[in-house]
Formats: C-alpha cells, sequence, structure tokens
C-alpha cells in the first residue's frame, strides 16, 4: 500500500464513530494524560524533523551517497506529518482545543570531544542506527497492545516510515567511504550515544496502563523492555556486523 493511501485510510478510521468515542469513553484524569501524551509525542517528531535537516546538511558536507541526501529529505516531511497526526488525536481528546508542537532543541546536537567532522558522521548515525532503530522496536511493541483501528493503522504507517529513517544510518555505516579510523571514532563514542539514546526515550515516567496502550499510549514500561531488545538484537550486533566495536565490549 502507497503512503497516500496509508494515510487516506487512517483518515477515515479516525473519523469513524470508533475514535470519535475514545474522549467520552475515558476518565477525565486518563483523557488528559492520553492528551498529554500525544502532546509530548508531537513535540519529539517536531523535534526529530529538525535533526533530519541538521543530517541532511551533515551528509552533504560529507559528499554521502545521493540515495542517503533523499533518505534524509523524505524523513523531514514523515516526521512533519507525524507532527500533524500527534496533533489531531491530541486534539480530539481536548474537546477540539487547538494544540501546536514545540521544539525540544534548536542547535544540531554535539558530541563532546568529537571534531567537527565526527559529529557530522555520528549525528547520523545516532539518529538512524540508535534513535529510530529504537524507535521502530517501541512501535512494533505498541502495534502488538493496539486495538483503536485509527491508532493501529496510524502506528503501522509510522513503523514502515521509522524503518525507513533508520536506513539512512545503516546505510551511512555501510558506506565505503568510512574508513578504519571513522569507524574506531564511532565505537568509541557507542556508549555515549546509549546513554543518549536511553536519556531522549525514557525521560518521561510514564506507568503502564493497557487500557491506554489500547488507544497507542507509549508507557515507560513498554518503551523499556522495547529499547533494551532494539540494543540487544539490533544495534550492537548491526554495529559489529560494520566494523564498529564488537558485542560484548559495547553492554
Ligand atoms: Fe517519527
Ligand atoms: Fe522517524
Amino acid at each position: 500500500m502507497s503512503g497516500e493511501q496509508a494515510y487516506a485510510e487512517i483518515e477515515t478510521a479516525f473519523r469513524a464513530g470508533e475514535t470519535l468515542a475514545v474522549p467520552k469513553m475515558l476518565s477525565d484524569e486518563r483523557r488528559a494524560e492520553l492528551r498529554h501524551f500525544w502532546c509530548g509525542r508531537a513535540n519529539g517528531e517536531l523535534t526529530t524533523a529538525l535533526s533530519f535537516e541538521y543530517m541532511l546538511e551533515d551528509l552533504q558536507q560529507l559528499a554521502a551517497p545521493p540515495v542517503l541526501l533523499q533518505l534524509a529529505e523524505t524523513a523531514i516531511s514523515d516526521e512533519h506529518r507525524h507532527v500533524d497526526w500527534c496533533l489531531r488525536f491530541a486534539q480530539l481528546l481536548g474537546g477540539g482545543e487547538p494544540v501546536s508542537a514545540e521544539l525540544g532543541g534548536t542547535r544540531p546536537f554535539v558530541f563532546d570531544g568529537a571534531s567537527d567532522a565526527d559529529n557530522r558522521l555520528l549525528r547520523t548515525i545516532f539518529g538512524g542506527c540508535f534513535s529510530e532503530t529504537v524507535a521502530v522496536q517501541v512501535l512494533l511493541a505498541s502495534q502488538r497492545q493496539i486495538t483503536l483501528e485509527s491508532a493501529r493503522r496510524l502506528n503501522r504507517q509510522h513503523v514502515a516510515e521509522e524503518v525507513r529513517h533508520s536506513r539512512l544510518g545503516w546505510g551511512l555505516l555501510g558506506w565505503q567511504g568510512l574508513g578504519p579510523r571513522e569507524r574506531s571514532m564511532l565505537a568509541a563514542f557507542v556508549p555515549a550515544m546509549a546513554k543518549l539514546t536511553r536519556q531522549l526515550w525514557l525521560g518521561p515516567q510514564r506507568d503502564a496502563d493497557p487500557e491506554l496502550h489500547a488507544l497507542g499510549y507509549l508507557s515507560r514500561p513498554l518503551i523499556e523492555s522495547a529499547l533494551e531488545q532494539a540494543f540487544e538484537e539490533v544495534i550492537l550486533p548491526g554495529l559489529a556486523r560494520n566494523g564498529v566495536g564488537d558485542v560484548a565490549s559495547q553492554r
């Protein structure tokens, strides 16, 4: 199914009675919690859109292959669409009250101790191989819990797009422009990238709540187990296969 078709179906499901009834179905407290979640997620998606703009600039400066530049460009517009949909869910839960997303930062992240050139590589490796790869696992775990059709369709489309975004990092890692020096530099920053990933993903303390999980809510326990699974099964083995450290030394 094309992206356009998937979003048309999400739109139809969002306008259907099942979704429109959600605000009335929840207690005030839970409705506020779920609305707060969607607002926070919209902020995160907007910040991610900006970080892909920085990655695009970085990749241009690195003279990375055009296919990677295209992936970064697509990711920027995908993330803006993620923002819009998170806000639509927030608005529905807030009785139609308009909401907007806020940026969590307005400068490219800088890894301490890395040169400007190395930071250009680190930002895309972090964004793709760490953060977006965790996003895929988290949303897959969420998908198993979601029963609301509009949220399930939206989440499924987001998974497909996050997979594409993660390929930006994995594609860069497979690029022959990265020699042994760059690979050992990246290996030295694996602990810093792992720490940043945990900080970003495990910030909000949200308790597990099956009723809200069914509507697309991401609680801390759900995120934490998916994140650890991503490290164990995808990120560390994937890095090692690409000459970035070995699995055992990166725990
Ligand atoms: Fe996203
Ligand atoms: Fe993404």
